[in-house]
């Protein structure tokens, strides 16, 4: 029997979501809710897999995770006809975490460039957390036995690594997963990345050879989730650019990282193709494309921050949203991690 088709996908509360995650991510998270039974976490324990000072501490913790959901809801994801919870919630995830240890091979998330970039310089000072990042996440994917996974571009490998995790667990157990009936032998999916989108990788407005980050000193760099209609505006007109016109075709767009950014952009908010924005303002001043671009981002972006400073400044009713969302999680993972225990062989409480 084929696996019923389930999206699952997971954004860490870590402060400033942008237009980065927007387009690269919940724009796609959105539009699977048309064709799929759509489980959408805020991934509050891979936060914590970083320093301290890099995740904010317990307040900001809590305050992020609240204002991811509300970006969440405010970007249309409807939290009554799917799953919108907080990872923290489902014990399930830390317990299939630990099952998936000792399944996935050191050397497997030895090979991790997230980690390697993340851990830097001084690895011995990585939390262990950090280093085991990658199968918490396959953990999340998994404990849903979801085959179908939204991410940005750079979330490839750990995918790949869920895959393995999935296939080798699969092998590893294969008499006793065909021993309890379950799917000839199949137990777990191997989930496939969704990457799709004109703009899965938004730049920096300030060089466009760097992707869109929470963490770049300029705060011009990036549009923030959070931003009212006059910074959007003010951030697109300082937008770095060059000094020749805009081309009329894509080609004229190569060796030219900054304008192919904005343009991208344009593209992606108005879901045309990047051909035929060029066809409308090729030929033209920069200036006046970034006055349409400004107003394209405003009219897109700003009722999104609206909604969401509306939502965040009731917390208990964004909480009661990630309690009924935890419950209806919690129900499908009791299901898989029962069913994970047989297989392995743990006795539980029937
Ligand atoms: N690692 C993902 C990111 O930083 C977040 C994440 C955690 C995730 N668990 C997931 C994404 C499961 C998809 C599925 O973007």
């Amino acid at each position: 029997m084929p696996f019923v088709e389930r999206v699952f996908s997971g954004v860490q509360p870590t402060g400033n979501l942008h237009l980065g995650n927007y387009l690269g991510a919940i724009v796609n998270f959105v539009k699977m809710q048309e064709t799929h039974n759509c489980i959408y976490c805020v991934v509050d324990m891979h936060a914590i897999t970083q320093g301290i000072d890099v995740w904010g501490g317990p307040a900001e913790l809590t305050r992020n995770t609240r204002e991811v959901t509300a970006a969440f809801i405010a970007a249309g994801i409807d939290p009554k006809k799917h799953i919108v919870f907080n990872q923290s919630q489902v014990s399930g995830h830390a317990e299939l975490a630990w099952i998936f240890n000792c399944v996935a091979r050191m050397g497997w998330l030895g090979r991790m460039t997230q980690f390697k970039e993340k851990a830097g310089k001084d690895r011995e000072n990585a939390s262990v957390g950090l280093f085991d990042y990658p199968v918490l996440m396959a953990a999340d994917i998994l404990l849903y036995r979801a085959t179908h996974v939204p991410v940005g571009e750079d979330q490839k490998q750990h995918l790949e690594l869920s895959r393995d995790i999935a296939q080798k667990f699969n092998n590893d157990f294969g008499d006793s997963i065909r021993a309890q009936g379950a799917n000839d032998g199949l137990f777990f999916p191997l989930p496939e990345p969704l990457i799709t989108g004109p703009a899965t990788r938004v730049m920096s407005l300030r060089d466009g050879t760097k992707k869109m980050s929470k963490s770049d000193a300029s705060d011009n760099s990036r549009i923030n989730l959070t931003d009212d209609a006059d910074t959007i505006a003010q951030k697109i007109r300082k937008a770095k650019t060059d000094p020749e016109p805009l081309p009329s075709e894509e080609k004229g767009l190569e060796a030219r990282p900054e304008a192919d950014n904005l343009v991208g952009i344009f593209a992606a908010l108005s879901g045309r193709a990047k051909a035929d924005v060029l066809r409308e303002f090729g030929g033209g001043q920069f200036s006046s494309f970034k006055n349409a671009l400004a107003e394209l981002c405003v009219t897109k972006l700003a009722p999104i921050a609206g909604e969401m400073k509306r939502l965040v400044a009731d917390p208990g009713h964004i909480d009661s949203i990630l309690n009924d969302g935890s419950d209806r999680a919690r129900a499908l993972a009791d299901e898989t991690m029962k069913l994970s225990k047989d297989i392995v062989g743990f006795i539980y409480r029937r």
